[in-house]
């Protein structure tokens, strides 16, 4: 055989291989028996070998798993991965509905999807290859991790229809299908590993391994429920997801279109029980608007899209003894009580721990030790105690009643009115808080330092090292090389992250700070509103509660963490390394130049990127549109924009403006 009979051939079988894996993982029907398939694999395979230049990352023989092994490098989604907000009721589905009437008049049609309890992943393809496939992260960045995603077979590596957008993101659930789930923990048992607590950690922890080969070997699988691109192929999502699943995603059968909310209605309690019995958990549904333009015209809160709501089904109960309640003190001195139960198996995991919220929690209980108590698990990962079994109570049994002193510094703690929380106010003093605000401060979505650890922090804590987030920034490497399990490699890493840290943005400088009540979003507003450092140091209680979002609690909290003198000493400090305390070449320019406008951002930009166009637009009281229709205002201009808007527009007369005007137009 030549040189380009071989490729010839190669193509050939891959295609064909393809072929085979999307009638076998994809539509459960396969053409070939297994041995057959194998000979096919093999013949390529062999082929392969024999003309390495020939070898291609998107080959099917690449599915079982190369042996490169790689750490994860992260990467910015283009669209960023919101989350979906939830409810438990038919009032509450029913008010979701009634809502989105009140913004659209035309009727609306509602895609119902089963909610697949694994890990979302989004996956680039580029000319119709798999380019990147990267997890959720943090919904901003998330981790590489192609190679591991490529084994997965219902997958397709490369697409061969004609009608694909040149490049597209696609979203699903990486899950674990329960019979792979159970022998995989009898494995894990007999080598004496941990098990793994359900199908969605173990999906989650597969995805994240370093050897696709393992991952190969898992047998994942891939539930496809999003298409995200410049220009997609039809209007709506029901038959965009259709048309993903002529190109060879898989796409769940369950999915169905409804008319109106009582169909959607049918569609959940139907499948309430009826999705015992598919291969996968799935914990609701995704109840999502069919037309695009509808949900364009909806738009997104910070955290979800407002088209699209996830219906919960009621979360399993369990009965089990309660041994004893321990009292944790978290990173802002917040008390939390535990329940230490008797393990009890609940919806597939053992529960052993149960979170108690509060004082009022425990009281509304009248838990007494040894009870026999109901718990059922929500969406968090720890579970709930939600009653009590009085029946089985012992008369001699004692009460539970909350702690008054800090369990780890015995400082005595306060309950503020109107709050439901203790806390222990020893801020400066008491080890959990001043650790737990050292790893709040390094942690991803703050000043992001890597290679540090909750055991690093404890290590040079109990060494005296670091007090405080000013002290990471003099750590030595001589302090760091002869601490145990730290060698010169992870010393060195350590310093290296220490430092970039510095470039960290100001408002998540302001985030890293743990200030009490000030999460990401608090802290994003208040870097918009003022400028550097110091002018929130000086503001009073009533200039930050001028500010939309911020309330009386808020502001209190901010005035109190910079009357301290610790805190701006350390604050000194900090700026003397170079931290960034003043917000920098952000777009901040906000009025309501923009109100009623629907605008389309098409193309490559200069001086800011996309995300900040967005923002500018929302700012400025404009809406923000994917599609050209009749009612887009005009167009934001970059470059390369795509054709079929370009024709779009022009057929329908909307203006185009390019960036420079455009940043003119605001600066007014
Ligand atoms: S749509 C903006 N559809 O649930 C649209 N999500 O709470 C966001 N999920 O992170 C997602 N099944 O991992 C969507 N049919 C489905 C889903 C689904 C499971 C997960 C997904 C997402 C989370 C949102």
């Amino acid at each position: 055989m030549n040189q380009s009979e071989a490729k010839a051939k190669i193509d050939t079988l891959r295609r064909e291989i393809e072929e085979h894996n999307n009638r076998y993982y994809v539509l459960n029907r396969p053409l070939i028996s297994d041995f057959e398939y194998d000979i096919l694999l093999n013949e390529l395979d062999t082929l392969e070998k024999k003309f390495p230049e020939f070898i291609s990352d998107n080959s099917p023989t690449k599915r079982v798993g190369s042996d490169i092994t790689k750490e994860f490098e992260q990467y910015e989604h283009i669209y960023p991965m919101l989350s979906l907000g939830n409810t438990y009721s038919e009032e509450e589905l029913r008010e979701f509905d009634n809502r989105l009437h009140k913004s659209i008049s035309q009727p609306i049609e509602y895609v119902c999807e089963s909610k697949f309890d694994g890990a979302s992943i989004s996956i680039t393809y580029i000319n119709g290859s798999l380019f990147r496939a990267v997890t959720r992260g943090d919904g901003n960045k998330g981790d590489d991790v192609t190679l591991n995603v490529k084994t997965i077979r219902s997958i397709p590596l490369k697409i061969t229809s004609k009608r694909i957008p040149a490049e597209f993101v696609i979203r699903g659930e990486i899950l674990m299908p329960r019979a792979v789930f159970n022998r995989l923990n009898e494995e894990r048992i007999k080598a004496e590993l941990t098990p793994f607590a359900n199908p969605r950690n173990a999906a989650a922890g597969t995805l994240k391994l370093l050897d696709p080969r393992i991952v190969a070997s898992r047998s994942l699988d891939c539930m496809i429920y999003f298409l995200l691109a410049e220009e997609l192929p039809h209007d709506n999502h029901y038959d965009n997801l259709k048309e993903a699943a002529g190109w060879g995603f898989k796409v769940a059968e369950s999915i169905r279109l409804c008319k109106n909310i009582d169909e959607v209605l049918q569609f959940i309690s139907f499948w309430e029980s009826e999705r015992k019995k598919l291969p996968y958990d799935t914990d609701g549904v995704v109840v999502k608007v069919n037309s695009l333009s509808q949900q364009n015209e909806l738009g997104f809160t910070a955290k979800s899209p407002r088209w699209a709501i996830a219906y919960k089904y009621k979360a399993e109960e369990a009965t089990t003894r309660l041994l004893s309640v321990t009292f944790q003190v978290g990173r802002t001195g917040t008390v939390t009580p535990v329940a230490n139960l008797e393990p009890v198996l609940l919806s597939g995991s053992t529960v052993k721990r149960a979170t108690l919220h509060n004082e009022d929690q425990i009281n509304l209980l009248d838990l007494h030790l040894n009870d026999m108590v109901y718990v059922e698990k929500g969406g968090e990962i720890i579970p709930k105690i939600v009653g009590v079994d009085h029946s089985e109570r012992n008369e001699n049994s004692k009460k539970i009643v909350f702690i008054s002193n800090c369990p780890e510094c015995g400082t005595a703690l306060i309950k503020n009115e109107g709050e439901a929380n203790h806390f222990c106010p020893n801020y400066l003093h008491c080890p959990p808080q001043i650790k737990g605000r050292i790893e709040h401060f390094i942690s991803r979505k703050a000043m992001d330092i890597d290679g540090l650890g909750e055991e690093t922090i404890d290590l040079l804590f109990n060494k005296n090292l670091i007090r405080n987030f000013a002290d990471l920034y003099d750590l030595k490497m001589e302090q760091l090389v002869p601490l145990e399990r730290l060698g010169e490699k992870s010393a060195a890493n350590i310093l290296k992250s220490i430092r970039t840290s510095i470039d960290t943005p100001y408002r998540r400088v302001l985030f890293a700070l743990g200030i009490r009540h000030v999460g990401e979003t608090v802290a994003k507003t208040i870097a918009w509103r003022f400028k550097t450092i110091d002018d929130l140091i000086n503001a009073g209680i009533d200039q930050l509660t001028s500010v939309y979002e911020i309330g009386p609690k808020i502001a209190a909290s901010i005035v109190s963490y910079f009357s301290d003198n610790d805190n701006l000493e350390m604050i000194e400090r900090l700026k003397s390394v170079g931290i960034r305390f003043s917000e920098m070449s952000e777009p901040t320019l906000t009025g309501n130049l923009l109100k009623g406008k629907i605008i389309v951002i098409s193309g490559v930009f200069k001086e800011h990127s996309r995300e900040e166009y967005k923002e500018l637009i929302e700012k400025n009281g404009g809406k923000n549109s994917t599609s050209v229709s009749g009612n887009t205002s005009f167009i934001l201009a970059g470059d390369d924009m795509g054709q079929s808007k370009k024709e779009k527009a022009d057929e329908l007369g909307i203006p185009m403006i390019s960036e420079s005007e455009f940043l003119k137009i605001i600066d007014k």
